[in-house]
């Protein structure tokens, strides 16, 4: 395929977007979260054209989106109560829930597992293109593997223009990190990546949930050389967690001495902190106030792109604590970072 069409989200393209699902086609589309790049969950061939755009190991099982929650009997045979309580609680939205495959679905959706990924997004783009396809759709987020992923139709063909059909423009993502992803196939509901929805939120539905997978290691405790580079820009990106205060003085002192040694920094800042860095000479991206997390969510991945397409030696980031959104904006900044540093009265070499 040599070119990939940019269409408008309205009905008719939604049409000719969902008849390219149906024949085994990819399409990219807004969700809520991030784009996705979908194909039919059901055409294996469909399912190995993903893997191949994004270049993904075919060990990354990948999640299946649907329309309506009458559809979940497709891909699964039963619910858990904890599972049907959520999935009527908090669908449409940024959830997905690992629950136990059903016989239709192919191995290569779930790579080999007898667990599936489902969510039911909350995008009416999304929701119409996938009851029009009426077929359960598979989809990654809309990047190269290892990219950041996308919240704008411009990010989608940054990576992917030439290897899909068709990507439908539903303007900037509003969530702008990917959903929270939560283990109820067994037992105890485990987290296995934080997003859209809060493990606070998820605690006070279920009672206990247990942290797992890539949620158990969020948060700068990856130890060297393990960190799971996910969600990378190009340039190296170091994080800051610590306090505001000690935080802008650790990026003050590394932005000086990049610039000294010749190098160019980018910063990724909130309101707050640009004002008082204003003095540097560095590329500046404000992702908005520290204390609306939301907006500082759905800045992040087209301010990270931006920083990157400068090609700066190096860009500096802070955290921004735990709570709520807070905790999937930690996990996806420590996974695009060579290098955790912890400051708190003072960084000294406590570098992890
Ligand atoms: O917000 C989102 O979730 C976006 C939009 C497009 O819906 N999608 C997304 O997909 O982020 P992807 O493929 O980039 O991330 C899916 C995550 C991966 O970490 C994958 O390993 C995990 O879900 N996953 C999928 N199936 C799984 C399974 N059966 N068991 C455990 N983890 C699974
Ligand atoms: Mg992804």
């Amino acid at each position: 395929m040599s070119t990939t069409r940019v269409l408008p989200a309205d009905p008719s393209s939604i049409a000719v977007a969902a008849a390219a699902l149906a024949a085994g086609g990819l399409v990219a589309f807004p969700t809520e979260t991030v784009y996705g790049l979908g194909g039919d969950a059901f055409n294996p061939a469909a399912v190995a054209r993903i893997f191949a755009a994004k270049g993904r190991p075919a060990e990354d099982p990948l999640i299946i989106h649907l329309a309506d929650l009458a559809d979940l009997r497709r891909v699964t045979p039963n619910l858990s109560p904890a599972a049907a309580m959520l999935a009527e609680q908090l669908w449409p939205g940024p959830l997905t829930l690992i629950v136990p495959r059903g016989p239709a679905v192919p191995y290569s959706v779930t790579a080999g597992r007898e667990t599936v990924a489902v969510r039911l997004p909350a995008h009416p783009v999304a929701r119409a293109l996938i009851a029009a396809a009426r077929t359960p759709i598979a989809a990654p987020s809309a990047n190269r593997f290892g990219h950041t992923s996308p919240t704008s139709a411009a990010h989608v063909l940054a990576d992917l223009d030439g290897r899909i059909d068709f990507v439908i423009d539903g303007g900037p993502a509003t969530i702008g990190v990917e959903s929270t992803v939560l283990d109820v196939s067994g037992p105890l509901p485990t987290l296995l990546r934080p997003g859209g929805v809060s493990l606070e939120v998820l605690r006070e539905l279920l009672g206990e949930v247990a942290l797992g997978g890539r949620a158990a290691t969020a948060g700068g405790q990856l130890a060297p050389g393990m960190l799971d580079r996910h969600y990378a820009p190009e340039s190296t990106l170091h994080l800051c967690v610590g306090t505001p205060a000690a935080c802008r003085a650790w990026m003050r002192d590394q932005a000086a001495a990049q610039i000294a040694a010749g190098h160019r920094v980018g910063l990724l800042l909130p309101d707050e902190d640009a004002v008082l860095l204003a003095d540097l000479d560095v590329d500046i991206e404000i992702l908005g106030p520290a204390g609306d997390l939301s907006v500082i969510a759905s800045r992040l991945y087209a301010a990270l792109r931006a920083l990157d397409s400068r090609r700066p030696a190096l860009i500096l980031a802070r955290d921004f604590g735990e709570g709520g959104i807070a905790r999937a904006i930690r996990d996806r900044l420590t996974r695009a970072a060579g290098r955790v540093v912890r400051c708190n009265d003072d960084c000294g070499l406590q570098v992890s």
